[in-house]
């Protein structure tokens, strides 16, 4: 393969999740803002399925029974916050792509994973053997029980030892303390080397969910059929919802075949032009990596949420934001060697590789 087929390019990546699920009957839709202004529950959008929320609640009416799109995220606060892990580990990210498509009670979760399924090893070309699902294993708490349609469904697909049984915590889930949710089930993938198999001398069964860098979720598919009301209890939604988000920067390290998110060409301009600024070398001290990683992923976040309409302040999402610049700042300082500002000296290299993609940035350069 290295020498017939061409590494897809992390636009190709996008775009071919776009069209594979247009081609299934979905609307493309555009990302909505990653700053939210009008509710209460949430300062930013944590998940694609955030602008669906009140679809999903039935309080709107859907203007397509199913849609598609690639919608910004950030995780620093509230329910999902990754803050602390970034840069530190290679997967993780403040803000990051979410590719998801959606059915407002139309389609549920057979066709889901059937589609999960086709796009990852027939149009990505994944090998199939490094694939592994979880699926809900029920709460008593909740009342709720075994996903034994979603384990049928991947039967279809997966041998039996490739399905994995997860509880509450991994394997319902919820937007926030309160709203919509649900069982759901995550599919990860084992890209570690034959070397780093020998090694642990685990299987990759063994190592979901256990923090391993090359054992990682990729894909989330919720079967949103609940809503978490304020006494903990859950309520039945009037319909049953299909909710999916898939890592798109864990996604492109796995077809670009590399071993990082940072190594992929989602980072690789933004890498090389903190080494160009601060004359460190990716890749040769531990702790400078993991500066140029942390720089590398808030310039992103801090740019898009001033381009949405969130600045750095110091009360409520502005303070988020300001911490999230100071995070950066200080390891720039620290491991760098950088005592000028250099951030704003970032932007240009955002602009060229998302502008595209999201032209509000490019709109924006000026002014962020
Ligand atoms: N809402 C789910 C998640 O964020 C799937 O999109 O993981």
């Amino acid at each position: 393969c290295l020498i017939f087929c061409s590494i897809m390019t992390s636009k190709e990546i996008r775009q071919k999740f776009l069209d594979f699920f247009a081609s299934k009957g979905h609307t493309v839709v555009p990302s909505a803002p990653m700053v939210v202004k009008n509710d209460p529950t949430l300062m930013f959008t944590n998940a694609g399925m955030n602008q669906f929320k009140d679809i999903f609640l039935g309080n709107a009416k859907a203007p397509y029974p199913r849609a598609t799109d690639s919608q910004k995220c950030l995780r620093v606060s509230g329910k999902h916050n990754d803050l602390e892990e970034v840069g530190h580990d290679t997967y993780h990210h403040t803000m990051f792509e979410m590719l998801g498509n959606w059915s407002f009670g139309d389609y549920f979760k057979k066709e889901a994973i059937d589609w999960a399924w086709e796009l990852l090893t027939e149009v990505y070309k994944i090998d199939p053997k490094l694939l592994y699902a979880t699926v809900f294993e029920g709460s008593e708490e909740d009342g709720t029980t075994m996903d034994m349609e979603a384990r049928q469904a991947w039967l279809k697909h997966l041998p039996e030892d490739h399905i994995l049984l997860g509880n509450k915590h991994d394997n319902f889930w919820e937007m926030g303390d309160t709203g919509p949710c649900g069982p759901c089930s995550e599919i990860h993938i084992d890209i570690r080397t034959p070397e780093e198999k020998a090694a642990s001398g685990l299987s990759g069964r063994e190592l979901v969910n256990k923090s391993d860098p090359h054992v990682i979720e990729i894909w989330n598919l919720v079967f949103m059929q609940y809503q978490r009301m304020a006494d903990g209890h859950l309520e039945s939604l009037p319909a049953r919802n299909i909710d999916t988000g898939m890592g798109f920067e864990r996604l492109c390290c796995v077809l670009q075949g590399k071993e990082s998110n940072y190594d992929t060409d989602v980072f690789s301009g933004l890498i090389s032009k903190i080494g160009e600024i601060s004359g460190h070398r990716y890749g040769e001290n531990a702790q400078a990596d993991v500066a140029m990683r942390v720089i590398a992923d808030h310039i992103r976040a801090i740019s898009f949420s001033i381009a949405d309409g969130q600045l750095p302040s110091n009360v409520k999402a502005g303070y988020v934001i300001r911490r999230i610049l100071r995070r950066a700042v200080r390891y720039g300082y620290t491991f760098l060697g950088l005592n000028e500002p250099f951030m704003c000296r970032l932007v240009q290299q955002l602009v060229d590789d998302m502008g595209e993609a999201y032209p509000e940035i490019a709109k924006q350069q000026k002014f962020i």
